[in-house]
């Protein structure tokens, strides 16, 4: 056994799942229990975890997995990482050379070495005398010593070098890769950040994995260079701060989201921890979920999330855009314009962190913001300009779940546009989102017997071994659709010491993947004490279904034998068709 599978073998996935604030309720006497599931919003629990199988599964958004998957799923972290996360939390000693071991493992620690010796780089190019016009610079917009300490901010050296000769021990391939530096056409290296003021970016685990560099000259084309995507950095995953806001955000049970990164070192700096900002992006799946998990810890409540972005013309086109995919995921949205059209940061600098706490308070709901603007981009004047307001509405409030909810808001919407209440009111008791979640059910064709047959091999080591005993004597009878399955399963039960379900599921297709899920999950009825002989059961019934299967048959080619007038053939089957029925008496 490696590492994993042994920390594997000591670990309850019920317990880690609980860990994270999901409430599993086992059900009935067996190894499975249901909740709420942690990765979508609902309100009837369809995230089962088997807890004999290791394995969790949600019927409704269908993620799944064993316990690394869930705990680097729920934490946005990569399989080493769960592995420490892990093997520190239940205090499972691990072996020094896991974190050496494998070649993925070491490019992915090389790259985070290489992204810290850029930031203390940075950060000593900051604070020697090169630094002056940025320290000026930094100090004219009001950061304070605290926060360029706290944040890390840098300097990169305007030669172009520096990196370059400090990361060649690492080799050409994963300097490249690095994104730190670049190849030029005629031959050498150069930083990738020249002269600018640098901002680290950092995973959920506090590691810095990406930089974001501002021109401190302004015709320096672009204001704000980012580094690309790399094995660590994504911007479209990464938020920006959601290392440091994290505590706070949970105790608060809210999130602030900004633009920009002076915004966030702004708040932040006035005492509101729990800032984060995207990279000039579309707010994607990963960031929604990603605040969603630190604001959304109990399930009774719901976190709040306020949407701060710049007060001009492409912050209220980002804030429209993003408001959406919150409420996909059921969380209260509020929106905050600072009046003046002032940035967050602009608006702490001038009216200090009292006032920006105040306005803060004040935030409406996503609701009024989107109605007001609709108010305003159409002509309410005539019936055509409010339906179009109403059109525009329409998309977004569609994802609101809870039916009440929609109900309320079409009351409102109606009234704030003076349209037909109940035309609204109908379009918003239908919402798509739910219509989508129906329980899968894929396995509902397979016949019972090969369902149980399934259940029995899953959950019992016996069952397993009966079957195995048998198939080393004879083939499974013929057109099994779960045959691929049941030889899968065998073979791995050999194999592994372990037996893990993920194993088997990799290497099936789709369809059956999903089988194999499904039963896993649902209650088939499989009695502990005497799962062996339930299978053999099954497997005899099973059996006797396809003789008779075959019997049948023949009796037809017989029929069709003796209407063509070809006796002798007819009596070639006959004589088959009783040697089959007397093997069949004889079983
Ligand atoms: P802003 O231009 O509003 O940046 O862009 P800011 O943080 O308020 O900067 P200051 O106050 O002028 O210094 C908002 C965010 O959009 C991204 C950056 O993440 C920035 O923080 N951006 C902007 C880019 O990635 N590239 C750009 O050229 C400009
Ligand atoms: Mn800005």
């Amino acid at each position: 056994m490696n590492f994993s599978e042994q920390l594997k073998s000591q670990l309850d996935i019920v317990e880690v799942v609980k860990h994270y604030g999901v409430a599993l309720k086992r059900q009935g006497s067996g190894t499975r229990y249901v909740g709420l599931c942690p990765f979508h919003s609902e309100k009837s629990p369809s995230f089962s975890v088997q807890s004999a199988l290791g394995y969790y599964h949600c019927f409704g958004c269908g993620v799944g997995g064993d316990v690394f998957k869930f705990v680097q799923q729920i934490e946005s972290l990569t399989f080493p990482e769960t592995l420490k996360v892990l093997a520190e939390r239940y205090g499972i000693p691990m072996p020094d050379r896991q974190r050496s071991n494998d070649p993925e493992t070491q490019r992915y620690a090389a790259l985070l070495e290489m992204h810290e010796i850029a930031a203390s780089a940075f950060q000593d190019n900051l604070r020697g005398s090169t630094g002056v016009e940025a320290r000026r610079y930094l100090e004219s917009r009001g950061v304070a010593r605290a926060a360029i300490d706290e944040f890390r901010l840098g300097l990169s050296e305007a030669s172009g070098q520096q990196l370059v000769q400090r990361l060649q021990k690492f080799g050409p391939e994963l300097m490249e890769e690095s994104g730190l530096v670049r190849k030029r056409e005629s031959g050498g290296y150069y930083d990738y950040f020249r002269g600018r003021l640098m901002f680290p970016i950092h995973n959920e685990a506090g590691k810095t994995i990406g930089f974001g560099g501002r021109a401190l000259r302004a015709d320096d084309e672009p204001k704000y260079l980012n580094s690309p995507t790399t094995k660590l950095y994504d911007k479209k995953t990464v938020l920006y701060n959601l290392h440091r806001a994290k505590i706070d955000a949970r105790r608060q049970e809210r999130m602030i989201l900004v633009e920009g990164y002076m915004d966030v070192i702004g708040i932040y700096s006035a005492g509101i921890h729990e800032v984060v900002s995207v990279s000039g992006t579309a707010l994607g799946n990963e960031q929604v979920r990603a605040i969603k998990r630190q604001i959304s810890q109990q399930q009774s409540t719901i976190g709040q999330i306020i949407l701060n972005l710049d007060s001009d013309k492409a912050g209220a086109r980002a804030t429209e855009k993003h408001i959406a995919p919150l409420l996909a995921e059921g969380l209260r949205v509020k929106v905050l314009e600072i009046p003046g059209g002032l940035d967050p940061d602009e608006y702490i600098q001038q009216n200090g962190a009292e006032a920006y706490r105040k306005v803060l308070g004040g935030a409406g709901s996503y609701f009024h913001w989107l109605a007001d603007r609709a108010r305003s981009n159409f002509d309410m004047a005539t019936a055509e300009g409010r339906m179009d307001a109403f059109k525009f509405l329409w998309p977004t409030v569609q994802q609101v779940h809870d039916k009440l909810e929609r109900s309320v808001i079409a009351s409102e919407l109606a009234e704030y546009l003076n349209i037909d209440r109940d035309e609204i009111r109908r379009q918003f008791s239908r919402s798509p989102a739910a219509q989508a979640r129906r329980p899968l059910d894929v396995s509902s064709t397979v016949a019972p017997n090969e369902k149980l047959l399934l259940a029995c091999l899953l959950s019992s080591a016996e069952a397993r071994a009966a079957i195995r005993h048998y198939r080393a004597s004879a083939d499974f009878p013929g057109q099994l659709e779960l045959r691929n399955v049941f030889e899968s399963i065998l073979r791995f039960d050999e194999e592994m010491a372990a037996f893990s379900l993920d194993a088997i599921l990799v290497e099936l297709e789709p369809r059956l993947q999903r089988i194999l899920t499904e039963v896993s999950f649902a209650e088939m009825g499989v009695r502990e004490e005497d799962a062996a002989g339930q299978a053999l059961h099954c497997l005899a019934a099973l059996e006797a279904k396809a003789l008779s299967g075959q019997r049948e048959a023949l009796r037809q080619q017989i029929r069709e034998l003796e209407q063509a007038g070809k006796f002798p053939e007819a009596l070639r089957l006959a004589d088959q068709l009783n040697r089959i029925k007397r093997s069949a008496l004889g079983a």
